[in-house]
C-alpha cells in the first residue's frame, strides 16, 4: 500500500489554481482525480477559498450497487459512516482534514 501521507500538490498547479480563482468567480470545483488527489486538491482550495462547493468522482469500489455488501463504504468527517453508491453526499464531508470547519 502506498504512503501518500508526504505527498502534496506542486507550486506550478497551485500557482495556476490561484490565477484562475483570481480571474473567474468559480462557485463549484470538480476533481475527477484519485481519493488521494481529491483530499489534496479541495485541502489546498478549501484553504484558499472556504465558499466553495466541491463535486468529485466517485471512487468507491462498488461491488453490488444496491447499499447490501458495503464494500462501497466511506467515512465521513463527522465520523458517520455512509454507502457511497446509494447516498449522496458533500465531498468535503469526506475528504477535507479541518473537523467542524466544513462549510456545507
Ligand atoms: S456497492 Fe454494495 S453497498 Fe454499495
Amino acid at each position: 500500500m502506498i504512503d501518500y501521507s508526504n505527498y502534496t500538490l506542486k507550486d506550478e498547479f497551485k500557482k495556476l489554481i490561484n490565477e484562475l480563482m483570481r480571474k473567474h468567480d468559480f462557485k463549484v470545483t470538480m476533481s475527477g482525480g484519485s481519493d488521494e488527489f481529491h483530499r489534496l486538491y479541495l485541502n489546498y482550495i478549501y484553504s484558499v477559498n472556504k465558499n466553495l462547493k466541491f463535486a468529485t468522482v466517485n471512487n468507491a469500489l462498488m461491488t453490488c450497487g444496491e447499499g447490501v455488501c458495503g464494500s462501497c463504504q466511506l467515512k465521513l468527517c463527522n465520523g458517520q459512516v455512509i454507502r457511497g453508491c446509494k447516498q449522496q453526499y458533500n465531498p468535503a464531508e469526506v475528504f477535507i482534514n479541518i473537523k467542524g470547519d466544513v462549510n456545507i
